[in-house]
Parts: structure tokens; sequence; C-alpha cells
């Protein structure tokens, strides 16, 4: 997509998506419009400082089939991060998951189809469930779907909405499957965000289980400059999986994170595990580095750590007012 366009990114004030919306901004001539219904998760502030000649703010929902309508009109590409995206979340109360992952994702596909809009749909490499820790294997494009929590049902009923409409309706789609992000302006809630802020805080940072579980991080630059090189020259109808060989197990992470904070690397507390906790998630990325030629600019994971931590300490204003009512909700499963 040379030139200049008009996107509509769907929860463009949460975490990857408000990253996307600065990155397009900084790396090409398109207008972005967001759309975002600022739940918990969303916050304006992450879009401060955008320009107002290439960059406007509608607050609103992806399940307003009115609205979503009248932005797929006005856009040439929608790229669609809106969702409920916290597993814990989704354990407490699948609702909202039901209703934005899948309802949500039915309006855009309804308006893209009337409008003949290109399409891309960000999702999650957790909708293939998980790999034993022992096992030599990644997840690649092929592997069966096999979704284990309410989070990751939702997001793979998604992307088998999108699919049916490629194939039943014509519509122009892609898909990506991406690993865990890291990286600024991501909620407190989420694992590496939750362990920096409580060093900052005093507070010790919590280890569900043992801490065995391996997730494969990738920095949110990366995830994005994927996305666009998909959007640029992605096959329609066609999925991506997106992954830069991060592999850390979480008691690792916790260490580094406890070192690079100055602090001894044991001083952490063992909390309630996770109800179906995944083990491990690995991709195999050959596909979008062969075919799309792209590769990680964040290759080295303790440095990109450094510059999170230093984020997060410079940053305090933007993440201090969700860290109570965070920490609160955690208080009540014993996390
Ligand atoms: P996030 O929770 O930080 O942001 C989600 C955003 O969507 C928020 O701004 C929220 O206000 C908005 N939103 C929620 N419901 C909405 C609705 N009904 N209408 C409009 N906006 C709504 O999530 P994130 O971590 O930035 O994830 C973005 C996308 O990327 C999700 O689709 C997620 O499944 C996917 N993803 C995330 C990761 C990760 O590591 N965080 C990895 C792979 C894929
Ligand atoms: O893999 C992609 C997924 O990554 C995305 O689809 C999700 O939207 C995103 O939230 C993330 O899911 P995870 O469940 O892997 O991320 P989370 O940050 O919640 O947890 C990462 C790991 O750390 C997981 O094994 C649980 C563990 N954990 C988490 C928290 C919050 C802890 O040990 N302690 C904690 O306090």
């Amino acid at each position: 997509m040379p030139g200049m366009s008009a996107i509509l990114v769907t929860g463009g004030a949460g975490f990857i998506g408000s990253n996307f919306t600065r990155y397009v901004i900084d790396h090409t001539e398109h207008t972005v419009t967001v759309l975002d219904a600022l739940t918990y998760a969303g916050n304006v502030a992450s879009l401060d400082g955008l320009p107002a000649d290439r960059f406007r703010f509608v607050k609103g929902s992806v399940g307003d089939a009115a609205l979503v309508d009248s932005l797929v009109a006005e856009n040439e590409l929608v790229v669609h991060f809106a969702a409920e995206s916290h597993n814990d979340n989704s354990l407490n109360d699948p609702s909202p998951f039901i209703q934005t992952n899948l309802i949500g994702t039915y309006e855009l596909l309804q308006a893209v189809r009337k409008h003949d809009r290109r399409f891309h749909h960000i999702s999650t490499e957790e909708v293939y469930g998980d790999l034993e820790l022992d096992d030599p294997g990644k997840f690649s494009e092929a592997t069966p779907y096999n979704p284990s929590s309410p989070y990751s049902a939702s997001k793979a009923g998604s992307d088998l909405l999108v699919r049916a409409w490629v194939r039943s309706f014509g519509v122009r789609a892609t898909i990506s499957n991406c690993s865990n992000n890291y990286g600024p302006y991501q909620h407190v809630e989420k694992f590496i965000p939750r362990q920096i802020t409580n060093v900052i805080d005093g507070i010790r940072p919590k280890l569900y289980g043992a801490g065995l579980n391996v997730r494969d991080w990738i920095h949110v630059d990366d995830h994005n400059a994927a996305v666009l090189r998909i959007i640029e020259a992605g096959t329609i109808g066609e999925t991506y999986l997106i992954g830069a060989d991060g592999e850390e197990n979480n008691k690792t992470v916790i260490e580094l994170i406890l070192a690079a904070m100055g602090q001894p690397i044991d001083a952490y507390d063992h909390v309630n595990d996770r109800p179906g906790h995944d083990l491990r998630y690995a991709i195999d990325a050959t596909r979008l580095r062969t075919e799309l030629g792209w590769e990680p600019r964040y290759r080295n994971f303790a440095q990109g750590l450094d510059a999170t931590i230093e984020w997060y300490r410079a940053n305090q204003d933007w993440w201090r007012p969700m860290k109570q009512a965070t920490e609160a909700k955690y208080a009540k499963t014993g996390q």
C-alpha cells in the first residue's frame, strides 16, 4: 500500500494499537482514524501528540453497527486490534470477550463486505493452544486450532469468522497471529509491566505457580512493522504468524527485571497459578520472513527490557491511575 491511504484502526487506544498508530504516522504517509471504546484498557493519553492533520480519534464500540458502517465507508483499510485481551479477566468474566471479540469482529466484517474494504485482523498465537515444555516444535500456519481460555477461544472464533467472510463473500482480508508483545504503553495488568511497576512501588513481583511457563517475546514495534508489511504485500485470504524467536520462561523474565532494577533476583513471590495455564508458546515465522522479507529489529531481549523499564520509570503519570484497581482485582484471586 504505497502512497497515502486512509486507515481505520480499531482498538487504537490500547497497547499495540496505539504503538501501531504512532508507527504508521512515523513511517508512512497514511492518515489514521482510531475507533476505540475506551474500556478500562484504553487510554487516549497513549495517543498524545499525534498530528491533527493525519490523526483523528472516535470514541465508540466495534459493536455499534451504524458507527462501524460509517467509519468503514470513510476509510480504505481497516486494521482490527480492538479486543478484550487479558486471559485472567476472561476467566473471571467471559461475557465482554464474546461481545467484543466475536460480535465486534462480525460487525466489522459485515461493513467491510458491504463497502468492499481491505481488512487486516490482528490475532494471537494462543488460538493454537500450547506446546509441551520439552516439545522441540513450534506453531506454524498449519497448526490446528486448540484454544484453552475464553479469551483465546473468542480470538479463535474471530479468526474463523474472517476466514469464512473471505471464502464465502470475497472479503479482502489477511490475518496475523503474534506471540507475546512487550514495550511502552502496555497495561499494568500484563506480566512485564506489572512486575516493573511493582518493583518501582516496592511491591514484590508475582510469579504464577512455578513460573516455568514459556512465552515467545517480541517487541511491539517488530510486531507492528510485520503488520504493515502484511498489509503492503500479504496475500489476500492468508494467515501469517509473527514471532521473533524470543522464548523465555516467566521465572527468568522476573529475574531479569529484578537484576535490571538493582534488586536481588529471588525477591519475588509465588502466587496462585492461572487455571488452565498454557505451558509454552513458540512461533515459527518462516513464512513471514521468506515470503515478505520481514526481520525483527529488537534482537536483544535484555536490552528491550531495559528500555521498557526506563519507559515505565519515566511515565509514571501514564500508569499510576490504573495500578491500584489492577492490584485490587488480582488480590481477589490470590494473584
Ligand atoms: P489492549 O487490551 O491493550 O487494548 C485493547 C483496546 O481495545 C483498548 O484500547 C480498548 O479500549 C479497546 N476496546 C475494547 N473493546 C472495544 C470495543 N468493543 N470497541 C472498540 N474498542 C474496544 O490489547 P493489546 O494487548 O493492545 O491487544 C490488541 C490486539 O492484539 C488484540 O486483538 C489482541 O488479541 C492482539 N494480540 C495481543 C498480543 C499481546 O501480547 N498483547 C499478542 C498477539 C495478539
Ligand atoms: O501470546 C499472545 C498473548 O499474550 C496475547 O494474545 C494476549 O492478549 C496477551 O495478554 C498475552 O497473553 P498471556 O496470558 O501470555 O500474557 P500475560 O502478560 O497475562 O502473562 C504472561 C505470562 O506470565 C503467563 O504465563 C502468565 C504469567 N504471569 C502473568 C502475570 C500477570 C505471572 O506469572 N505473573 C503475573 O503477575
